[in-house]
């Protein structure tokens, strides 16, 4: 495996199924209340550039877990807000530290990080990637479906960081995804053909929710307007009203399909209060998963 998770076309179909088996190995021992302490003396440090609950708690809480320690770094608190170059940092932090989580917006900036370290780097959001999270959504796929092969994947919505990060695993597992987003608000056909080239997936865009929604095992959701895109919020809202996960949408999936969102989620906007909190919805698990497969990313990077 690579040292950095900047994308998951970073990742084989190999890694991707080492990741979930030593996530589902770390989630039964901690069940079981099995310590598994092997970065014990490690660092990991946090350097965020915007806000988040799910992605740096699970990774904090991974990484002392794990025996290790987590530092939290507000960016605007340090000297990048100064303008020190990306490049300086990355060299120091990599003399104090053994690992790096990023969330930043620019996925060119996480770049130059990568490139500029001889430590570990992981993408923990940027405005075009959500590497982590589609590794630990999966897992609760897996864990929901037996398995994520043959089944159809829904996306409802925008044609954000976390879709591009479907559309990669799409590629370089053979996933049967499609995304179901308005007009002007498509996936980047940039990023489909970068991705396309990794491997074999299946993937539909279209704007017609029902037909996406039709027979899907899951369905997907985030926000319309993503952080950074606040100033756009209402002229999203009158884009996105017909993009809402509803009741109308479960009744032509699946019967047993299950509802994902990866959190924080708009009640009323992207997905309906009745069905967010309705026995389809798996988003508690997903939130939950973000914990253990945070666990086998560190101790995989780490431990090499
Ligand atoms: N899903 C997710 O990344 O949530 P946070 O923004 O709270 O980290
Ligand atoms: N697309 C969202 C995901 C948040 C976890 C955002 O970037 O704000």
């Amino acid at each position: 495996m690579k040292k950095d998770i900047l994308t998951l076309l970073d990742l084989s179909k190999k890694d991707f199924e080492m990741l979930f088996e030593l996530a589902l190995e770390l989630k039964k021992k901690h069940k079981n209340q099995i310590a598994d302490m092997p970065l014990a003396g490690k660092t990991l440090g946090l350097l965020f550039d915007k806000q988040s609950t799910r992605t740096r708690i699970s990774f904090e809480t991974a990484m002392i877990q794990l025996g290790g320690t987590p530092i939290f770094i507000s960016a605007k608190d340090t000297q990048i807000a100064r303008d020190e170059p990306v490049r300086d940092t990355a060299r120091v932090l990599s003399k104090y530290v053994d690992c790096l989580a990023i969330r930043t917006y620019s996925q060119k900036l996480l770049e130059e990080f990568s490139k500029f370290t001889t430590i570990p780097v992981i993408n923990a959001l940027t405005d075009t990637y959500h590497p982590c999270q589609i590794l630990s959504d999966l897992l609760t796929v897996i864990e929901h479906k037996g398995g994520y092969e043959g089944i159809k994947i829904t996306w409802v919505g925008d044609g954000n960081n976390v879709s591009h990060s479907w559309i990669n695993a799409a590629f370089v597992l053979g996933l049967n995804l499609t995304l179901a987003c308005p007009e002007g608000f498509f996936p980047d056909q940039k990023i489909i053909e970068k991705a396309r080239d990794k491997g074999s997936g299946k993937i539909v865009i279209t704007s017609d929710t029902l037909e996406a929604a039709k027979d899907a095992d899951v369905i997907y959701t985030d926000v319309w307007a993503s952080m950074g895109q606040e100033n756009e919020h209402i002229v999203r809202k009158q884009a996105f009203k017909s993009f809402q996960v509803d009741k109308k949408l479960l009744e032509v999936a699946a019967k047993d399909v299950i509802v994902m969102h990866c959190l924080p989620a708009h009640r009323g906007e992207e997905i309906s209060e009745e069905v967010l909190e309705g026995k389809h919805s798996v988003v508690w698990d997903q939130a939950e998963n973000k914990l253990h497969m945070h666990k086998a990313v560190l101790k995989t990077l780490i431990s090499r």
